[in-house]
């Protein structure tokens, strides 16, 4: 057996995945040329060259804005999810950000149409399950946040959202205050969507503090600075606060640590914090599910029984109610027992 495959094997939640960063570059290209966009290259090791999060963005806005109608979004949500569970993928989370795309003009209730459409013949198609995320882009400022939500607690109420169970925000974090979201998170929680928020992905571990306290976030994305804080550690610990940790994603996107080794994502579970493992932008960065538990677990000298439990976890951490985490987690163990290796003590 090729070592690859049993990492690919684990079964898997993600829970930290941007629809529009799952798109091959292949796709990439045919969008380009089926909306009439010149791409500065369509080799992907010129295009996705990235020395911060903010040059990232630059690629990753490019390529938002080459979903243009519901079919490419729908495009675009189908193959995510086709790609992904040769990796193990049985259940995700996944993001969108449609800022930009309203901006130019785009209708809200057509971009959820055609990502459920994609995720409905992925579902049947692969037997993974997907759920939907609409994240706020920081970028815009906190008036377009407030109108993004606003405008999916229209369709909620409509019955026209019903894969979208959560509101979220990513994008450029520095030097803009969490605060400006408060209103539109709080709308977003009195509609009944779970909150989450990217947060010291990029800055210290004061702006996950502020993002907990004042926009009412239930989980964490990124969350890297944490061990800076003692008491923040221990409290989002104690709570079970999930935090959603991408280790390739911070040192290709974020440049944060140098090497996979340098990352704190052992030493956060080490510190009793519910961390998981997910890819965030994995077409854009040479990655898939399988490739990130697999590197990190040999990065991080991580035996499988650990990475067994991060697996669990990832089904602790979901937005899924408790019934269908017991079925998740029940057929994990069982996956997880077929392919257990004799040593469960070693790093595999
Ligand atoms: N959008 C897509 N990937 C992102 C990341 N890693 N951080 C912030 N915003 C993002
Ligand atoms: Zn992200």
């Amino acid at each position: 057996m090729p070592s690859g495959d049993v990492y690919d094997a684990i079964p898997k939640v993600e829970l930290h995945c941007h629809v529009e960063g799952t798109v091959q570059p292949s796709t990439v290209v045919e969008l380009a040329r089926k909306n009439g966009r010149q791409l500065r290259s369509e080799d992907p090791t010129e295009l996705y060259r990235y020395s911060s999060l903010n040059s990232f963005l630059e690629i990753f806005w490019l390529v938002q804005e080459l979903l243009n109608d519901r079919d490419d979004w729908a495009r675009a949500a189908y193959e995510s999810i086709v790609d992904a569970t040769p990796h193990g993928l049985r259940y995700r989370e996944m993001f969108f950000t449609p800022a930009r795309h309203l901006a130019a003009g785009q209708n809200l209730a057509e971009i959820v149409a055609g990502l459920s459409e994609g995720i409905e013949r992925a579902e049947m198609e692969t037997g993974a399950r997907c759920a939907l995320i609409c994240d706020i882009d920081r970028a815009y400022g906190g008036a377009a946040g407030l109108e993004l939500a606003e405008r999916l607690a229209d369709l909620r109420r409509a019955g026209l959202a019903e894969r979208v169970i959560g509101l979220g925000m990513d994008s450029t974090e520095r030097g803009i205050d969490p605060r400006e979201f408060a209103d539109a998170f709080r709308l977003g929680g009195s509609v009944g969507l779970r909150l989450t928020s990217h947060a010291g992905e990029d800055t210290g571990p004061d702006n996950i503090a502020t993002a907990l306290d004042t926009l009412g976030i239930e989980r964490i994305d990124h969350g890297l600075a944490i061990l800076e804080d003692e008491a923040l550690t221990r409290r989002v610990a104690e709570e079970r606060i999930p935090l959603n940790v991408c280790p390739n994603s911070n040192i290709v996107i974020a440049n944060r640590y140098e090497s996979l080794e340098q990352h704190p994502f052992r030493r956060m579970r080490q510190a009793g914090l519910l961390a998981t493992l997910n890819t965030d932008d994995p077409a854009m960065t040479d990655l898939d599910l399988g490739k990130e538990y697999r590197t990190v677990a040999r990065a991080l000298g991580m035996a499988w029984s650990e990475i067994e439990e991060v697996a669990l976890d990832g089904v602790e951490a979901t937005w899924l109610d408790e019934g269908e985490k017991r079925s998740f987690r029940a057929q994990f163990e069982r996956e997880l027992a077929e392919i257990r290796p004799p040593d469960a003590t070693a790093v595999v």
